[in-house]
């Protein structure tokens, strides 16, 4: 039987390192990182093509044009997964693949593909877990406001039912969004992603308008029959830097409103929390909020989608200019990571992982729980004996939480396989199966055999 993320309650743990039956194990990717084939059948140019074509934005000038060529070598890539004995995989669907220009008419070569996919991936017992947004906003939408616009939210609302529409029948999972945080402060932030702005304000309109493209886009998807409706969010597990320090604390608290409970509470309780919106209300006026939009946010969540990789310590540092990826955080440090760090430079710290988990369960019961992404990256080769480390250290923080009492449903792989890295292009690898850009040859990497033993065994060693 296909599992599919819901086929089972949550139970205990099993005593030691088993998963519970009906643990869904998986691996991830995402369209712009793996398919390639950015020209054909009728795809609309995305802000990520715009963004790698533009000079200095990427690593090395890389693109996404050819990436893993996964558009044309789905098959295989089904097989591999089937290999793995994976029992789900989360991928994307590109909206300009969709509706090249955001809104415009349907193109139905683009829905031909993920039809394909799904219907590969369910003759080989693989539960297709859909994202709809994964990052590659249509270039057309950006050209009037992007996420800074409402009309993108009701645009997405759109498009999701257009998808729903022709793949209902098979695909049971649907996540609206994937890490709305990053398109916010990245995109419209920092400007480390497309579409590369850096506008304090603008980020914050894009919060909210990600956020009521999640709720709008979830309504819709519940009337049109769909069963199994989540986000995925990728919380900062943010620390202060001395517990006993109460500025610290406090430097704390402003980060974790600005990066998680900003996205938390009107996702799960139906309202943003007054003390966020007190601190936004000094960076912009909070006019794109309308009457009505924190109901239509609030949506009932089958299930929510965790990525995590690493965590955050804060300190209160008077002086300290603000992070444009944390807006109004002036006066307050992020501490460099310590310890043992993954070749992107990420602090690696199991125990984040357990924190993060029993805080969304103590904080925001009732919500099954499912770890979207988790994984490393490393430099290329196949002996990836740090990335099974890492993997495992993570697997046993899942267990910990799971010992007390989180509901946690499954765990994604990320990656699959090494892709396209954003604007780090494909110089960081993060997959389980080794990319021969050159050949496009596929070599699974020793985290890959290990994972399948995992998988098989339905727990550690
Ligand atoms: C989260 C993103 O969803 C994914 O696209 C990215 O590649 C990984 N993190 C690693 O940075």
């Amino acid at each position: 039987m296909t599992a599919t993320v819901t086929s089972t309650s949550a139970q205990p743990a099993a005593a030691g390192t088993g998963f519970p039956e009906g643990f869904v194990w998986g691996a991830a990717t995402a369209s712009y990182q793996i398919e390639g084939a950015a020209r054909e059948d009728g795809r609309g140019p995305s802000i990520w093509d715009t963004f790698s074509r533009t000079p200095g934005k990427v690593f090395g000038g890389h693109t996404g044009d050819v990436a893993c060529d996964h558009y044309h070598r789905y098959v295989e890539d089904v097989a591999l997964m089937a290999d793995l004995g994976l029992a789900a995989y989360r991928f994307s669907v590109s909206w300009p693949r969709i509706r090249p220009d955001g809104t415009g008419p349907v193109n139905v070569r683009g829905l031909d593909f993920y039809d394909r996919l799904t219907d590969e991936l369910l003759s080989k017992g693989i539960d297709p877990v859909v994202t709809l947004y994964h990052w590659d906003l249509p270039q057309t939408l950006e050209d009037r406001g992007g996420w800074t616009s409402r009309e993108t939210a009701e645009a997405f609302a759109d498009y999701a039912e257009v998808v729903h529409r022709r793949l209902g029948d098979r695909v049971a999972t649907w996540t609206t969004l994937n890490e709305p945080w990053c398109s916010a402060y990245l995109g419209y932030g920092n400007g480390v992603h497309a579409p590369g702005k850096q506008d304090p304000a603008g980020s914050l309109a894009a919060v909210h308008h990600l956020n009521l493209a999640h709720g709008l886009a979830a309504r819709a998807l519940r009337a049109a029959g769909a069963r199994n409706i989540s986000i995925t969010l990728n919380p900062c597990e943010v620390s202060p830097l001395d517990p006993a320090n109460s500025a610290d604390v406090e430097a704390a608290r402003i980060i974790d409103g600005v990066a998680n409970r900003i996205f938390f509470d009107p996702l799960l309780r139906g309202e943003y929390p007054a003390d966020v919106l007190e601190h936004i209300s000094r960076i912009t006026d909070l006019s794109f909020i309308k009457d009505g939009d924190t109901e239509i946010i609030h949506q009932p969540l089958d299930v929510l989608g965790i990525n995590f990789y690493t965590p955050s310590y804060v300190s209160a540092k008077p002086g300290q200019p603000g992070a444009l990826d944390y807006p109004g955080s002036e006066g307050i440090a992020f501490r460099k990571p310590v310890g043992p760090v993954t070749d992107i430079g990420w602090q690696i710290e199991p125990a984040s992982l357990t924190r993060l988990l029993t805080r969304m369960h103590r904080d925001y019961p009732g919500t099954p729980l499912m770890i979207t992404e988790n994984g490393a990256a490393y430099p290329e080769g196949v002996h990836d004996a740090d990335r099974i480390e890492y993997v495992d250290g993570h697997l046993r923080a899942c267990l910990d939480a799971m010992a007390s009492g989180v509901d946690l449903r499954g765990y994604f792989a990320w990656s699959l396989m090494d892709n396209f890295e954003w604007a780090e292009g494909y110089a960081k690898r993060f997959g389980m199966v080794h990319v021969d850009y050159t050949t496009q040859e596929r070599v699974l990497k020793d985290s890959a055999k290990w994972y399948r033993e995992v998988i098989r065994r339905n727990g550690l060693s």
